[in-house]
C-alpha cells in the first residue's frame, strides 16, 4: 500500500479492507464488532448465488458530458488532466457527510449522486485530443473480508458497487481499477507530460501529484489554477441536458412550496414552525430529487433580514411574513434556488405589500432588459435603480435615488447588501471560479441560467426607517433561462405577485 500523508483517510486507507466497525476511523475495540476469525471468515465468504446482471444502458448525460469533454481537451492539447470526484467528508469521528462528488467531475462525466466516493477523471493526451478513464473503487468479491468487514465502502455497510464494465456503458468512457491506479498505475505514468489536477477536489490525490510531476518552473505556463478556472467557465452556457435537468429541479421545487403552505396549520401550531417549514420542504427534495442543494432557508419574521438564516428554530406567528430560499436538488446535482415571501396569515398587511411589491418590481425591472449582449452588471444595476428610487420615495434615504446610485453613495444598499444574480447549475452559485471578464463584467449569452433575486430587509433595530417597516425581510428569488432573443423565467409557475401569493395561499387552505 502507497504511504500517504493527510489529515483525510485516503483513497487507499479506504480501499484496504479490514476496518471492523462503522464509519472511517479505526479504534472500536471498546464495542462490538465484526468476528475476526478464520473460521468465520471462511465460512462468509462461501456460498452465494450469483447475482441477476441487468444489461447497462448509456445514461442521458452521457454525451453531453463527452461533449463538455471535448471542449475542456481542445483547452488543453497535450496535458493530462486529473479530475477527482473527491473523497467522503468527516463530518465527526467516524461520521461522514452525505457525499457529493466534485461538481467539476459529475458536469464532466455525467455521473451525480451515485458516483462512487474517490473516482478520478483522468483526460490523458492522445494526439491533439485526450482519452478519458474513469477509475473508480470496482466491486470486491467475496474472496476479500471487504464485503462485511469495511465499514466505509463495504457492501453489506453501504450496498453494493457497480462493475467496471458496467460504468464504462453507462457514462460511455473507459474505465479502470482505482485501487490498480493508487497502487501503481499513477506511479507508472509518463511524468514527462504536463499534468493539471483539480487541487480542491482530492488533496491527498494532490499532493502524491505534486511530489511525481516536475514542478512548473515557468511562471508564465499553465497550472492547476487554469483547470480550475476552466472547468467552471465550461458551465457558464447550459447545454440542453442541464437545462431540462433544472427545469425538473424547479418543478420539483414548486412541489416543495406546495407542501409547505398546505402544512401552514401544522407549521404556526409548532413552536418551532421553522423547522416544520424546512422538514416539510427538505422530505420533498429526498422525494423527488437528492436532497436540497444547499441548507434550506426558513426565516419568519425578523428572522428574514437575516440573509442566511438556517437555524429554522423560531415560530411561524399569524401576521409575520416568512421567507423561505430553497431548491430540490436532482440525482444529476442540477438545484433550483427559488425564494418566496409568503404571508403567514395568508394576507400582507400594508406596509408588508408595499415592500413586497417594491421588491418584485425591482425583480421585473431587472428580468426584463435580460437578452443576449447585455452586461451580467447590468441585471443588477436595473434592480438597484428600483430599490434605489423606492427607498428614497419612502424618505428612507439620506439623499435622493439618483445621488444615491452613484458609486461612492450607495446608502439604499443598507436595505439590501447582498448582490441581485447568480449563475446556477450543478453547484447553487455556480461557476464559482469563472473569471470577472467572463461573469459579472461579462456578456450575457443564449444558454446562461441565473437567479434574479433582489431583497429588501428592515432590520428590527435599525433607527432609519419607520417603526412600521422594521423586521419585514422580503426576497422573491426565480432562476432564469437566456434565451436567443431574450428570456425565461424557469420558475414562471411559482406564484410571485402579492395577489398571485394570497391566491396560492388561498387556495391551499
Ligand atoms: N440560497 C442562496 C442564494 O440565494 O444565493
Ligand atoms: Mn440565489
Ligand atoms: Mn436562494
Amino acid at each position: 500500500m502507497v504511504a500517504m500523508s493527510s489529515e483525510e483517510p485516503s483513497n487507499a486507507e479506504r480501499t484496504s479492507a479490514g476496518t471492523a466497525g462503522a464509519g472511517t476511523a479505526s479504534a472500536t475495540g471498546n464495542r462490538s464488532t465484526t468476528p475476526r476469525g478464520e473460521a468465520f471468515a471462511a465460512y462468509i465468504a462461501a456460498n452465494w448465488a450469483e447475482r441477476p446482471r441487468t444489461e447497462p444502458a448509456p445514461r442521458e448525460a452521457a454525451p453531453f458530458a463527452a461533449a463538455r469533454r471535448a471542449r475542456l481537451s481542445a483547452l488543453h492539447p497535450g496535458r493530462r488532466l486529473v479530475v477527482p470526484a473527491g473523497p467522503p467528508r468527516v463530518r465527526s469521528n467516524d461520521t461522514d457527510y452525505p457525499y457529493r462528488a466534485h461538481s467539476a467531475f459529475a458536469h464532466l462525466t455525467g455521473w451525480g449522486a451515485d458516483t462512487v466516493p474517490d473516482s478520478v477523471l483522468v483526460l490523458e493526451p492522445a494526439g491533439d485530443a485526450h482519452t478519458a478513464t474513469v477509475h473508480l473503487r470496482e466491486s470486491a468479491g467475496r474472496d476479500s473480508d471487504e464485503f462485511y468487514a469495511n465499514a466505509a465502502i463495504g457492501e453489506f455497510w453501504v450496498g453494493p458497487r457497480p462493475a467496471l464494465a458496467d460504468i464504462a456503458v453507462e457514462l460511455g468512457l473507459a474505465t479502470g481499477s482505482l485501487r490498480a491506479f493508487l497502487e501503481t498505475g499513477l506511479d507508472e505514468l509518463d511524468w514527462s507530460v504536463p499534468t493539471l489536477v483539480l487541487r480542491d477536489a482530492d488533496r491527498v490525490l494532490t499532493t502524491r501529484i505534486d511530489a511525481l510531476r516536475p514542478s512548473l518552473e515557468d511562471p508564465e505556463a499553465v497550472d492547476d489554477a487554469d483547470l480550475a478556472r476552466d472547468v467552471s467557465e465550461l458551465r457558464l452556457v447550459k447545454d440542453a441536458y442541464e437545462i431540462e435537468q433544472l427545469r425538473l429541479a424547479i418543478a420539483a421545487t414548486k412541489e416543495g412550496f406546495d407542501d409547505v403552505i398546505a402544512d401552514l396549520p401544522q407549521i404556526v401550531a409548532s413552536p418551532r414552525g421553522e423547522r416544520v417549514v424546512q422538514g416539510t420542504f427538505d422530505r420533498r427534495a429526498r422525494i423527488e430529487g437528492n436532497a436540497v442543494g444547499y441548507d434550506t432557508i426558513a426565516a419568519s419574521g425578523p428572522h428574514a433580514c437575516i440573509l442566511h438564516w438556517t437555524r429554522n428554530d423560531g415560530p411561524v406567528v399569524p401576521g409575520d411574513l416568512i421567507l423561505i430560499d430553497a431548491g430540490v436538488e436532482l440525482e444529476s446535482y442540477y438545484t433550483a434556488d427559488i425564494t418566496r415571501t409568503l404571508p403567514v396569515s395568508g394576507r400582507f398587511g400594508e406596509v408588508q405589500r408595499r415592500v413586497y411589491e417594491a421588491v418584485r418590481e425591482a425583480a421585473d425591472a431587472a428580468f426584463s432588459i435580460v437578452r443576449p449582449g447585455i452586461r451580467f452588471r447590468d441585471v443588477h444595476a436595473e434592480a438597484m435603480r428600483v430599490i434605489a428610487t423606492r427607498t428614497a420615495e419612502w424618505g428612507l434615504l439620506p439623499v435622493g435615488a439618483e445621488e444615491a446610485l452613484e458609486a461612492d453613495h450607495q446608502e439604499h444598499r443598507r436595505y439590501m447588501v447582498h448582490g441581485t444574480s447568480h449563475h446556477l447549475g450543478i453547484d447553487v452559485h455556480d461557476c464559482a471560479q469563472a473569471r470577472r471578464e467572463m461573469y459579472l463584467d461579462g456578456l450575457v449569452e443564449a444558454g446562461m441560467v441565473f437567479t434574479i433575486e433582489p431583497g429588501l430587509y428592515f432590520q428590527p433595530d435599525d433607527l432609519t426607517v419607520p417603526v412600521e417597516y422594521r423586521g419585514i425581510g422580503v426576497r422573491i428569488e426565480d432562476d432564469v433561462l437566456v434565451t436567443a432573443d431574450g428570456a425565461e423565467r424557469l420558475s414562471a409557475g411559482i406564484p410571485r405577485t402579492a395577489d398571485e401569493v394570497e391566491a396560492w395561499i388561498g387556495s391551499r387552505r
